[in-house]
């Protein structure tokens, strides 16, 4: 079975997202982009490229192209300028122009980071995605965000570059640990609270398939939340407006993300940062404490932490207020209006924060 979503940038079809249970269709999706008789450099990281990268190559060497491979050390922690310098010396001496192409193969900082230097290399040069974690696979390869963190900012430096094709082989998922494989449904959940209340009941009623990687099960959920994705970024592909409701959870979640020091995954302190934020929906009115309740122990069964310790709540608030998020002053707040329905709130108050804060800070 594979599955192919058409992503468009200002109304016309850009690229693919192909989803797959193998690497064996990767040459045939790469073809179709017509590039051949140029330089490929596969970026990966420390952890992914042992178990994929040969796969990777030994299709890509099937469309005609030189395919070389740059790795770098896994973690959040890597994904800053200084690997980009690394990767631009690479591409330097192995004399890569402007014709040549990018190839991600890992999870979100992989992908962040090789979009990066795609956008960058030469004023920009052409990058394809292959995400291999769950949360890469539903979010991060999609829309053309790339970046990296600057100093203690996460993703404060970045540009908007689409990738020609994002090719996914759901068969990787079986290689990331639970922990990490759980995290990835962060920023599922998200879609379904923010965008779909079908899909949120879907994911409840179908923990035990999914969890158990139910090809079928597996393939449906990351069919619905790429297509979620893709709507939304097509509908504002720079972040002018609706995009931005992709950041429930975030504008704290990142906080904690940094005040943690990067301990936790992203998926994990996302869920942290939606705990607040569904705490603030139901002070305000807009969802009722049984449906905040009932999104605990979603979280719950996909084993996601639902509090920290060791850090202190005001240190959050102040660290999210230097977050990309805030617009002439204000936090963005992405909140719901009901489940299913997002919306952007730009009058929380730090009280409000404070409280919404209270059970997940202890
Ligand atoms: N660009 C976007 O729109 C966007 C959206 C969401 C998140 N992000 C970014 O994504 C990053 C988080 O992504 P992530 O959770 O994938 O982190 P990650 O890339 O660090 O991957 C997590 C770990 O899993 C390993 N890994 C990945 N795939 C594997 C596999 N198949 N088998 C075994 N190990 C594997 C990696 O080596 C790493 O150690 C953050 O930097 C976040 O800011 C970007």
């Amino acid at each position: 079975m594979s599955k192919i979503i058409n992503v468009k940038y200002e109304g016309k079809t850009r690229y693919d997202i192909v989803i797959e249970s193998g690497f064996e269709k990767l040459a045939d999706a790469f073809n179709k982009l017509g590039i051949t008789g140029r330089k490929l450099c596969v970026i990966t990281d420390s952890n992914v490229g042992p178990l994929y990268a040969d796969d990777v190559k030994n299709e890509l060497e099937k469309t005609g192209n030189k395919v070389f491979e740059y790795t770098f050390n896994a973690g959040e922690v890597n994904k800053n300028l200084n690997t980009v310098q690394d990767v631009y010396e690479y591409l330097i001496n192995n004399h890569f122009d402007r014709n040549d192409c990018l190839v991600a193969l890992g999870g979100g900082v992989v992908g962040d980071l090789t979009g990066f230097c795609a956008a960058t290399y030469l004023r920009g040069i052409k990058f394809i995605q292959v995400p291999t974690s769950l949360l890469a696979q539903v979010d991060s390869s999609i829309g053309g965000k790339t970046g990296v963190d600057f100093r203690a900012y996460k993703n404060m430096v970045g540009a908007f570059h689409q990738p020609e094709l994002v090719y996914m082989n759901m068969s990787v998922l079986k290689s990331l640990g639970r922990r990490l494989f759980n995290s990835g449904f962060g920023e599922i959940i998200k879609h379904g609270l923010i965008k779909d209340k079908d899909y949120y009941v879907w994911l409840r009623e179908n923990v035990d398939k999914i969890k158990a990687l139910d090809t079928d099960a597996l393939e449906h959920m990351i069919y619905v939340s790429c297509n979620i994705k893709r709507e939304v970024v097509e509908n504002d592909p720079k972040e002018k407006g609706d995009r931005a409701l992709l950041n429930f959870g975030h504008t704290l979640g990142h906080a904690i993300e940094k005040e943690m020091n990067f301990s936790l995954y992203h998926g994990e302190c996302v869920v942290l940062g939606m705990i607040a934020a569904l705490n603030i929906c139901v002070s305000l009115g807009t969802i009722t404490k049984e449906e905040r309740d009932d999104a605990l122990e979603l979280f719950r069964l996909y084993e996601f932490p639902d509090y920290v310790t060791g850090i202190n709540i005001d240190d959050v608030i102040t660290v999210s207020k230097s977050d990309k998020k805030m617009d002439a002053g204000k936090v963005k707040f992405i909140l719901l209006k009901s489940i299913g329905d997002a919306y952007i709130d730009r009058n929380i108050s730090d009280e409000q924060m404070r409280e919404a804060l209270e059970g997940v800070i202890r």
